[in-house]
C-alpha cells in the first residue's frame, strides 16, 4: 500500500511501487497536466513536486522527473502537479509567465511553472541564478529561452522581501500567491502517512534516486522487490569531524553541493557539481548511486577518487566494512559490493593545508549530458611549493572510473607546465578508451592529454587571483 497526498486528495493505491510516478499520475489519476515525452529525465516536461515532512514538521519540497521517480518514493510524501497550484486564480509564477510571454504551444509549461515553484519553496538565496539553475533540466521547443528567463528574473524581484527562512517560507509563498492556501494543513495532513522505512531484504533492489536505475530496466522494476533509500533518514545526512567529511548512502547530489560542510572545505563543488545531470535529478540522484552504478564516466565517482574518498558498506546482518573507493571498481559494471549490501556512509578526508582541487569535464552539452571525457585533480604542496601528493582520477578511458597510477614519481617537483606534460603522457599512458558514441579512442585520449593541460590551467589563473 502506498499513502501520499496528490494535490490536495489523499490516495491510498495498491498499485506497484515500481510503478512511475508519471504512469500513475497520468494513467491511474487520470491528471493530464504532467506530460508524458522522452521518459528518461531529459525534458522536465514531467516535471512534478515532491514534498516530505521533515522531523521538525516542517516541509521540503523538490522539483523531480517523475518518469524517473517510482510511485513507492511517494510514500508519506506531498506530490503537487500543475493541478495542485492554481487555475482559476493563477499563481504568480503562472502570471508571470503569461505576462512575459513565456509559453507558445505550452506542452514545457507545467514543466517550467513546478521547477519555478519548486525554486520559489526550496532556494535559499532566491537569487536569480539559482532559479536558472533550477530550470536547467527543462526543455523548451518553441518560446525561446528570452522569455522564460524574464518571467524568472520578475519572480525572483518580487520574492526579493519575502522571508527567507525556510519555516516561515510555504506562509509567505502562500501570502505572494506562489502556493496555495491548502499548502499550510498539509503538514498536519502527512503526519504518521507513510509506512515505517525497514531495512533492505537481500533480494531487494535498492533505489537511490532512480535516475539510473529507471532508464535501465523499468519494466523488470515493476515486478522486483524494491527497497526506497530516500525514506531512510539515518542515511540522509552531510557532518564533518575532525579529519573527514561524511555523507550518508541517501545523500542526493543537491543536498551534498549545496550543505555548509560541503561549501566550507571544497566550495569548488558547489560549481562542479552542477554539472551533473539537471536539478530534477540532482534533487534525487544520489552520490552513492553514482558510484554503485559502477559507470565509467561517473561525475561524482570522478571527484571522490581524486578526493580520496573511502566507502562504509554495511551488510545486512550490519557488519560494516571500509573500503577506499580506488579499491572498489573490479572490471566493467563490477563493485566490490556483495547482495545485500549497502553503501551506508562516504567519508571524504578532509582537505590538507596546501591542497588545491580542480574538475574538468568534457561533453557535448555543457548542462543535462554524460561525459565523454572527465578527470579530477587534488594536488598537495609542501611549504616549499614541491609536490608531496598528486591524486588525478580519468573517466571514460577504461572500463571503470579509474586513478592514474604511479603518481609518485612526480613528488618533489614544483607543479609548473613541464610536470603537467608529464603527467599528460602518464595519463595516455595508462588510458585505454574504446569508440563508442561518445567519441573514438583516439579523440578520447587527445581529450585526456587536454584535460590534464586545463588542470594546469584552472590551477595557475586561481592562484594568481588569490
Ligand atoms: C538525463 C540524465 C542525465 C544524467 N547526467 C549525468 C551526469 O551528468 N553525470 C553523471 O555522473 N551521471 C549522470 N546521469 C546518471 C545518474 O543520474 C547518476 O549516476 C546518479 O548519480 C545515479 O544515482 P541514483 O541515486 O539515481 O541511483 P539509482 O538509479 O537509484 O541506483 C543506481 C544503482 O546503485 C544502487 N544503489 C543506489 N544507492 C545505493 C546504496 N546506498 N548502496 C548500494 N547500492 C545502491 C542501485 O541499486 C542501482 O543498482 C544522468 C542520468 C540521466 C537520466
Ligand atoms: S518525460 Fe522527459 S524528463 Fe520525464
Ligand atoms: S512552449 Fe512549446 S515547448 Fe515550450
Amino acid at each position: 500500500m502506498t499513502s501520499f497526498i496528490l494535490n490536495e486528495r489523499p490516495v491510498r493505491t495498491e498499485e506497484r511501487p515500481g510503478l512511475t510516478l508519471l504512469e500513475f499520475i497520468r494513467g491511474v489519476a487520470c491528471l493530464s497536466g504532467t506530460k508524458d515525452a522522452c521518459r528518461e529525465g531529459e525534458c522536465g516536461a514531467c516535471t512534478v513536486l515532491l514534498g516530505s515532512r521533515q522531523s521538525d514538521g516542517t516541509m521540503v519540497y523538490k522539483a523531480c522527473a517523475s518518469c524517473l521517480t517510482a510511485l513507492g518514493d511517494a510514500d508519506g510524501c506531498h506530490v503537487v502537479t500543475v493541478e495542485g497550484l492554481g487555475g482559476e486564480p493563477l499563481t504568480l509564477v503562472q502570471r508571470l509567465i503569461v505576462e512575459h510571454s513565456a509559453s507558445q504551444c505550452g506542452f514545457c509549461t507545467p514543466g517550467i511553472v513546478l521547477s519555478l515553484t519548486g525554486f520559489a519553496l526550496g532556494s535559499l538565496s532566491l537569487s536569480y541564478d539559482d532559479a536558472l539553475n533550477a530550470l536547467d533540466g527543462n526543455i523548451c521547443r518553441c518560446t525561446g529561452y528570452a522569455s522564460i528567463r524574464n518571467a524568472a528574473k520578475a519572480l525572483c524581484e518580487a520574492l526579493a522581501g519575502i522571508d527567507k527562512a525556510p519555516g516561515k517560507r510555504p506562509g509567505a509563498l502562500i501570502s505572494s500567491g506562489v502556493v496555495p492556501a491548502y499548502f499550510s494543513e498539509v503538514p498536519g495532513r502527512l503526519a504518521g502517512l507513510g509506512a515505517i522505512p525497514a531495512p533492505c531484504g537481500k533480494n531487494a533492489v535498492p533505489v537511490a534516486g532512480g535516475t539510473d536505475l529507471f532508464v535501465q530496466k523499468p519494466e523488470q522494476l515493476l515486478e522486483s522487490e524494491l527497497c526506497f533509500l530516500s525514506k531512510r533518514r539515518d542515511l540522509d545526512y552531510v557532518r564533518e569531524d575532525k579529519e573527514f567529511l561524511r555523507a550518508g548512502g541517501a545523500v542526493t547530489i543537491e543536498d551534498f553541493r549545496n550543505s555548509p560542510a560541503v561549501r566550507r572545505h571544497f566550495p569548488a563543488l558547489a560549481a562542479d557539481l552542477l554539472l551533473h545531470s539537471s536539478a530534477i535529478l540532482r534533487n534525487k540522484a544520489t552520490l552513492a548511486g553514482n558510484i554503485v552504478n559502477a559507470s565509467p564516466i561517473g561525475d561524482a565517482a570522478i571527484i571522490l577518487l581524486a578526493l580520496d574518498a573511502r566507502l562504509m558498506i554495511t551488510g545486512e546482518s550490519g557488519r560494516k566494512r571500509e573500503v577506499p573507493l580506488d579499491k572498489f571498481f573490479l572490471g566493467y559494471k563490477k563493485t566490490d559490493l556483495a547482495c545485500g549490501e549497502l553503501v551506508s556512509e562516504i567519508a571524504i578526508p578532509l582537505p590538507p593545508a596546501g591542497a588545491r582541487y580542480n574538475f574538468e569535464k568534457v561533453s557535448n552539452r555543457t548542462i543535462l549530458d554524460i561525459a565523454a571525457v572527465n578527470s579530477a585533480l587534488l594536488l598537495t604542496t609542501a611549504t616549499d611549493g614541491a609536490v608531496k601528493d598528486l591524486r588525478v582520477s580519468a573517466g571514460g578511458v577504461g572500463p571503470v572510473a579509474m586513478l592514474l597510477p604511479g603518481l609518485e614519481k612526480f613528488c618533489g617537483r614544483k607543479p609548473d607546465a613541464a610536470l603537467f606534460e608529464d603527467l599528460a603522457k602518464a595519463a595516455l599512458a595508462a588510458a585505454k578508451p574504446i569508440d563508442d558514441i561518445r567519441g573514438s579512442a583516439e579523440y578520447k585520449k587527445l581529450l585526456l592529454g587536454q584535460l590534464m593541460r586545463a588542470h594546469a590551467r584552472t590551477l595557475a589563473a586561481v592562484e594568481a587571483a588569490s
